[in-house]
């Protein structure tokens, strides 16, 4: 019976599995420091205007980091006090992920704010790029389907030039080699979906896009830090980081975020789209560990928008 000899195959293969070192997820110390940094937010459970609880500046930085508030005043920004300002902050990210705007740090607000995202801002210089823009985006009926389009874009509406629609990329030489067909299956999906083509070029030549493995604070004005694990810049810059700090898989694996998924969303931003409200599409902020997404319609209508395709 080929499966008597089968079973006790696969159970030293099994055996072999656990033993072996585990390769992607061997960086468990420092992604457990960062997700203790965001420990704060049990302490501000239930919290709302009016609280001194001694967290609520942590509070105020994170809500900072993603664009839903800049105090003038320094002091205000460092403070413990829940203020007017930190309410309605709160409220405007509450409702952009469809969370009852009450402006109590309760637990829908907090299961979010932990959730694993792109550091790329919702809201830029007070702009707010996931709200609905109603009738500036197109809906369609036909045979009574109505569909809304929830894709948005940069501030100016960055994009490369309509001539450019092939475009390079190179991985940076610190780029571990597990990662690699990942991004280059996502760049294929984005490929085959919209007008763009795209080459991989020797990490020594010049290219358009340039993939690489951060941590911390790197020096661009967006440190890894929290809840984010990647993010990237729009046209022309072509700038794509993943946090380095945090557990990667290949495939789907628990605990760990999918390389191609998150390559997938940015590559969107690379190519202009900004953050989308649809939790399906792929330019949602959010990414669950051992979530896989793909393409979503909504993602290639907001390609085929921004260029006029
Ligand atoms: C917030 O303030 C209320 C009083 O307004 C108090 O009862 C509550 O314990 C405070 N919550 C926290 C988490 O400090
Ligand atoms: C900032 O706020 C503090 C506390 O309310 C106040 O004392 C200070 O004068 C303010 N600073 C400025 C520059 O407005
Ligand atoms: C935001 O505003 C500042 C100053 O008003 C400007 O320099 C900057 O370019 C703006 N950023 C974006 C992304 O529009
Ligand atoms: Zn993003
Ligand atoms: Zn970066």
């Amino acid at each position: 019976m080929p499966s008597k000899i089968f079973q006790p195959i696969s159970f030293i293969f099994l055996i072999f599995i656990l033993l072996a070192p585990t390769g992607h997820a061997k960086r468990s110390t420092p992604s457990d420091k960062k997700t203790s940094s965001l420990d704060f937010f049990k302490k501000l459970k239930g919290c709302h205007k009016g609280n001194t609880t001694k967290e609520i500046h942590k509070l105020k930085a994170y809500l900072e980091q993603f664009g839903y508030l800049k105090y003038q005043n320094k002091t205000h920004a460092t403070d413990d006090d829940f203020d007017d300002i930190l309410e309605s902050a709160l409220k405007t990210y509450q409702e952009n992920y469809h969370i009852k705007p009450s402006g109590i740090v309760d637990d829908a607000t907090i299961s979010k704010m932990i959730t694993p995202r792109c550091g790329v801002p919702d809201i830029v210089n007070g702009t707010n790029y996931m709200q609905p823009r109603g009738k500036k985006h197109k809906s369609s009926r036909s045979s009574n389907i109505h569909t809304v389009s929830h894709y948005s874009f940069f501030p100016g509406r960055p994009k490369w030039p309509s001539t450019k629609t092939h475009l390079t990329y190179r991985f940076l030489s610190n780029v571990p080699t597990y990662a690699i067909n990942p991004v280059a299956s996502a760049f294929q999906k984005w490929g085959s979906s919209t007008h763009f083509t795209f080459a991989r070029v020797q990490t020594n030549q010049n290219a358009d896009l340039e993939i690489g493995f951060f941590r911390g604070d790197h020096g661009d004005g967006f440190p890894f830090e929290g809840n984010t694990i990647a993010h990237a810049f729009a046209p022309p810059v072509g700038k794509f980081h993943y946090d380095e700090d945090d557990r990667w898989s290949v495939g789907a694996v628990a605990g760990a975020l999918h390389l191609e998924t998150v390559a997938l969303h940015e590559i969107g931003h690379l190519l202009g789209l900004d953050h989308s409200l649809e939790e399906a599409a792929i330019m949602y902020s959010m990414i669950g560990t051992g979530q896989i997404k793909n393409l979503h319609a909504d993602d290639i209508a907001g390609i085929r928008a921004l260029y006029n395709r």
